[in-house]
């Protein structure tokens, strides 16, 4: 590192391949070709499909600080493939094909420290990604790196395509609407970006396995009919962005490649660019579905803090508990159970005790009554911003929780992330991947609310089974725009790709007091569509228990849906405007399908096809009633069986932001 010291400002590294051929690699099938060379001087690589180009000349490099690599020269390109199976421990389905080609290319300093790097592509059939290396070396310990400055531009052919996004810094936990736009708008935003282009060829640039590196979001510039997506990172307070210690990596940058919608929604790749599996028992995580003394609070009809309204009560609890134990859910999320949301956070926002409870909240007696009942409790930890608050108690009240049975914890990081870094730095994530870890080893599942953008490290650490990072729900308690109807029809070809959505569905009492104004923006069948279409292996009956004992007719298909599944399936697919998905149950024959649309009524043809050849099922439908209209009436739901098999088509009449539901059980 001696270099270090003569370099006042950063100075750019690039790689030098000057005296290098192109270095080609294509996906398994031959359709994807990547192509890396030297261009005016810089690492450049482009892609194309079926001779098309997809990705145009795209330069990388880094900036580091006070440092450069100098005269870096190609000294190896390695070849390999892979092609496993493998077997989630809950996903959308089973079974994932990892399969690529592989080109690692060594970069080595001609001369003085000799100092290594790599990047490394990777060519599915489904898209491509690529990253950096930093590998053990004597003579590179650790480096500041100021920027990353990867590109992904797209050619000029495809200038009329359509993009999805949400703006960067729009709202601090991605909790902003994805808008289309035409593709040459200049911006800042963050991942993912869903691109449509006029051949229906559907693209999505992401990230995936972020670890000790943080989370990115594009500079989106456009020239000569040409767009640039330019990697930006969330930096430390200082202005460095990446305080790497070797060995290490950056994030896969990658994009998906689908020849339309429905395959979009089926590809796996950011998983498959995670590690495999860290922890040798998974037993204890199982998907299951959560009642809790939730929405309440968000219509304020309780508060989360002490006082008469108060809604963590022993006596509720055990309610809540007995509605789960008689109705199918295995858990209930309780809020605002400990001391601290009554204090002023202040400025570190650490006043949140994770053990002390309430004293009309008596932890240890609800955690028995459930356990009689068969059913868990999740603790909720809003940390109110204050990650070291969690940190110093994580060990000790994970420990506890363990003890007494719980098997979930739902983080929270309201307000900005005021631990004297960003949201989004390399201390953040390395916070929000601390976590997870260390309930791993408490054997406990965690639902992060407003903290890293999924990634697909739920391969590897599969406890991380919710995460919010979206507008969910609840802003249709006390958002006066609430989620327009589009907006869970747009979620699962953007957010959705990256990983579970924790978007609590399932409201049934569109009524609100203190708020008359808000309401969610769907009818009640659409509201059951969403277990089906917005996965999450931990779906929340969101509503207030007494709101479902009024309406237990319609319940009953919160009470039969599963969360554990085989397969997954698109029969009906365009961004923003419809979707159905159909789902096969984990171990048996039984599916269950969501379709929902937005503002536009619809009429679609469900074929069947899906299902077993000869075998008969019985369908019931759960559809939107008579005159449902989720501006005037989104209550009434039409509930039929019919008999149906594998040669048959199911007609639905979706409503303005409407839906169905439907149970297709084998009959034996
Ligand atoms: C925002 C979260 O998204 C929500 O689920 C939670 O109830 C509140 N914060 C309070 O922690």
């Amino acid at each position: 590192m001696k270099k270090a010291i003569f370099y006042f400002f950063s100075l750019l590294f690039l790689f030098d391949v000057s005296a290098q051929q192109a270095i080609k690699i294509s996906s398994p099938n031959g359709d994807l070709r990547l192509k890396v060379m030297d261009f005016k001087g810089k690492t450049t690589y482009m892609l194309t499909k079926n001779n098309d180009t997809i990705v145009d000349y795209s330069s990388l490099g880094l900036t580091l600080k006070n440092d450069s690599f100098e005269n870096l020269e190609l000294i190896k390109a390695d070849k390999r493939s892979c092609d496993e199976i493998w077997e989630q421990v809950w996903g959308e389905e089973r079974f994932a094909r990892n399969n690529y080609n592989e080109l690692a290319l060594t970069y080595q300093e001609k001369e003085a420290d000799k100092r290594i790097i790599k990047i490394v592509f990777r060519v599915f059939d489904d898209g491509f990604a690529f990253r950096y290396e930093f590998p053990e070396q004597s003579n590179l310990k650790h480096f500041v790196i100021l920027s990353e400055d990867s590109e992904i531009t797209l050619p000029t052919s495809l200038s009329n395509s359509t993009i999805w996004s949400q703006k960067a810094n729009g709202t601090l936990h991605y909790e902003a609407f994805y808008l289309p736009k035409p593709i040459l708008t200049k911006d800042t935003i963050n991942p993912p970006a869903t691109i449509v282009t006029t051949k229906n060829l559907h693209l999505c640039i992401s990230e995936a396995a972020v670890w000790d590196y943080p989370a990115t979001n594009y500079t989106v510039s456009c020239a000569n009919n040409k767009v640039t997506f330019k990697t930006n990172l969330y930096p430390w307070r200082n202005g460095d962005a990446v305080r790497v210690d070797c060995p290490s990596q950056s994030p896969w940058r990658s994009m998906i490649i689908a020849d339309n919608a429905e395959k979009l929604l089926l590809s796996r790749l950011n998983l498959n660019l995670n590690e495999p599996c860290a922890l040798k028992d998974v037993s204890w995580i199982k998907p299951s579905k959560y009642v809790g003394i939730w929405w309440g609070m968000h219509k304020r009809d309780y508060s989360w803090g002490s006082g008469p309204n108060h809604g963590a009560t022993t006596e509720r609890t055990k309610k809540y508990i007995d509605f789960a134990a008689q109705n199918n859910i295995s858990a209930v999320l309780v809020e605002g159970w400990n001391i601290g949301w009554d204090e002023d956070w202040g400025i570190h926002g650490d006043r949140f005790d994770f053990i002390q409870a309430y004293p009309d909240y008596d932890l240890q007696e609800v955690c028995r009554y459930g356990k009689e009942k068969g059913v868990r409790i999740i603790a909720h930890l809003e940390t109110g911003g204050a990650a070291r608050n969690l940190e110093r108690q994580m060990d000790s009240a994970f420990a506890l929780y363990k003890s007494l049975g719980i098997n979930t914890i739902k983080t929270g990081y309201v307000n900005m992330w005021n631990d004297d870094e960003y949201q989004h730095s390399q201390k953040a994530i390395n916070h929000y991947n601390l976590v997870v870890k260390t309930a791993a080893k408490y054997n406990l599942m965690v639902v992060a609310h407003e903290a890293a953008l999924p990634s697909g490290i739920r391969r590897t650490y599969p406890n991380i089974i919710g995460t919010e990072c979206m507008r969910g729900q609840e802003y249709n308690s006390w958002d006066n725009i609430g989620n327009t109807p589009n907006h869970t029809c747009t979620l699962p070809f953007t957010r959705g790709l990256t990983g579970p959505m924790d978007f609590t569905p399932g409201i049934f009492n569109f009524e609100n007091k203190i708020q008359p104004q808000t309401h969610p923006h769907t009818t009640i069948a659409k509201q059951l569509s969403e277990y089906l279409v917005l996965y999450s292996p931990a779906p929340m009956a969101a509503d207030m228990i007494e709101n479902y004992e009024a309406n237990m007719r319609v319940f009953e298909f919160i009470k039969q849906v599963p969360c554990a599944w085989d397969s997954t399936v698109v029969p009906h697919a365009e961004v923003g405007r419809y979707v159905t998905i159909a789902r096969k149950e984990k171990n048996t024959n039984n599916w269950y399908v969501g379709s929902m649309t937005d503002e536009t009524p619809r009429d679609l043809d469900l074929e069947l096809s899906f299902l077993d050849k000869g075998k008969q099922y019985t369908a019931t439908i759960y559809e939107d009633g008579e005159g449902a209209d989720y501006r005037t009436n989104p209550y009434p739901v039409n509930i039929r069986k019919i008999v149906v098999g594998s040669k048959d088509t199911i007609k639905l009449k979706l409503a303005p932001s409407g839906g169905a539901a439907i149970s297709i059980v084998e009959i034996k």
